[in-house]
């Protein structure tokens, strides 16, 4: 099939590589063009394991494309994605005016019968938002399919080409069963393609996304009780999983959900109901309790050195997960804000999202420096925050850390280390809902 791709970020590329690699001819268009140029010359400019190769065997069968020019790629097209992003607004909603312009481009181009499909996360309404947009600028017929995207970021390639779900929302059954076809070679073992309508299947990424985080800041509320209380709530944790109604995943605590979905979806989704007048109390709940979460370290830390004044404290992790260079909302950069105004320098490191958080930081200035060895960011710190579990981070030189740090203090936000070891080792170590032994 002849496919474009408007938006071609974290999403809009992954969708874009895979559904090329499965045969169809993909046109990816981005307005920016920086991004462009660096497709073109088959270059990646996010971090996403396995993604690279595809991209370039694409490039190279002429499968993929990447473009600045929507006309061309809208017209030469018979299903059109639209997968710009759909950030918070000033008071929460979820900010559609990428998405309506990218509607009223493919309106002003449709030449003939096409399907637009609405794989932003988008509020429940938009696509009928989308399809008016669309109708209003021309008479050439189309639909308006919602196929919300579930992919995550640091396993993104994987997610796509071997779904939990795929939800195609339409009233339109045969351009619903066209978009099926395109995802029928994701789907040879298991046909996970779930078929509904439109309002149903935008509600379903978002309730799917605020459960996440509920579960997140569940097991946060659970573990900060736990400090309180003396109970050790990865025991409590591990306890949890066994019930085959809870499960074992997402239910590890830490320092609060971030990146670009859970926080902005969870706000999005309280907004709706705001709109509709509908109190939504426990995501309410969910977002205040991770917006104290993110800070938990910084508050401990305080707690311990009675002031942060002229400290020098290093930072371990700064995406907001393992596996992905993506910083927005993520803990370790609300955490160094924090660390900043109340006096301290930062010293910080991350594998792979240091180049992100230094553009996002850099009003900052000197009080934060970034390193790429995770010892040199240690180096005289009066004490180490973890904030993301990458790997590297599991198993330290801990004898080298106490040698040139300039205290052996470490808060740990992810539960990566041994109470019992790091008191062996001689450090004072926090961790999150774990007695200190
Ligand atoms: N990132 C994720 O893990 C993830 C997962 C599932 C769903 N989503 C949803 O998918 C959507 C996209 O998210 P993302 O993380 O890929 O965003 P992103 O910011 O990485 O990418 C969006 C891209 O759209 C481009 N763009 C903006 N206006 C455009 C226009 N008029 N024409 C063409 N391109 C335009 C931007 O330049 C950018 O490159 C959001 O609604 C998001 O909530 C994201």
């Amino acid at each position: 099939m002849k496919v474009a791709v408007m938006g071609t970020g974290y999403v809009g590329l992954v969708t874009g590589a895979c559904l090329a690699d499965a045969g169809n001819h993909v046109i990816c268009v981005d307005v920016d063009e920086r991004k462009v140029q660096m497709l073109r010359e088959g270059h990646i400019p996010i971090y996403e394991e396995g993604l690279e190769p595809i991209v370039q065997r694409n490039v190279q069968a002429n499968r993929l494309e990447f473009t600045t020019e929507s006309a061309e790629a809208i017209q030469n097209s018979d299903i059109i994605f639209i997968a710009v992003g759909t950030p918070s607004d000033h008071d929460g909603s979820a900010d559609l005016k990428y998405v309506l312009q990218v509607a009223a481009t493919i309106a002003d181009n449709l030449n003939s019968e096409k399907i637009v499909i609405c794989k932003s996360t988008v509020p429940v309404g938009t696509c009928d938002l989308v399809r008016e947009t669309i109708a209003k600028r021309t008479d050439t017929p189309f639909h308006v399919i919602s196929n919300p995207e579930f992919l995550k970021e640091g396993s993104a390639v994987q997610d796509f080409q071997s779904p939990d779900r795929v939800i195609i929302g339409s009233s339109d059954s045969n351009a619903a069963e066209t978009v099926g076809e395109l995802y029928k070679p994701f789907m040879r073992r298991r046909d996970r393609i779930v078929y509904m309508d439109v309002r149903s299947a935008e509600m379903t990424k978002y309730a799917s996304n605020a459960m996440l985080a509920t579960k997140i800041s569940f097991m946060n509320e659970i573990a900060n009780l736990c400090d309180r209380v003396g109970a050790d709530v990865e025991k409590v944790r591990a306890g949890m999983s066994l019930d085959e109604r809870i499960g074992p995943h997402f239910i590890f605590p830490g320092v609060g959900y971030g990146g670009s979905c859970f926080p902005k979806d969870v706000r999005a989704l309280s907004r709706l109901g705001a709109e509709n007048d509908f109190l939504t109390a426990l995501l309410n709940s969910v977002e205040d309790v991770n917006n104290r979460q993110k800070l938990r370290l910084v508050h401990d830390l305080k707690e311990h050195l009675g002031s942060l004044k002229g400290k020098t404290i290093a930072v371990w992790g700064l995406s907001f997960k393992p596996k992905t260079d993506d910083v927005r909302e993520a803990p370790a950069l609300v955490g160094i804000e924090r660390l900043v105004s109340e006096g301290a320098t930062v010293r910080a490191t991350d594998p792979v999202a240091l180049e992100n958080a230094q553009e996002e930081l850099a009003h900052l200035g000197d009080k934060v420096s970034f390193y790429k060895d995770e010892y040199e960011t240690i180096k005289g710190a009066d004490a180490l925050l973890i904030f993301t579990e990458w790997n590297q981070f599991r198993s330290p030189d801990f004898k080298k850390m106490k040698e040139i740090m300039a205290a052996p203090v470490i808060f740990d936000g992810r539960n990566l280390y041994s109470t019992a070891k790091m008191r062996e080792y001689g450090f004072h170590y926090d961790s999150i809902g774990r007695p200190t032994v």
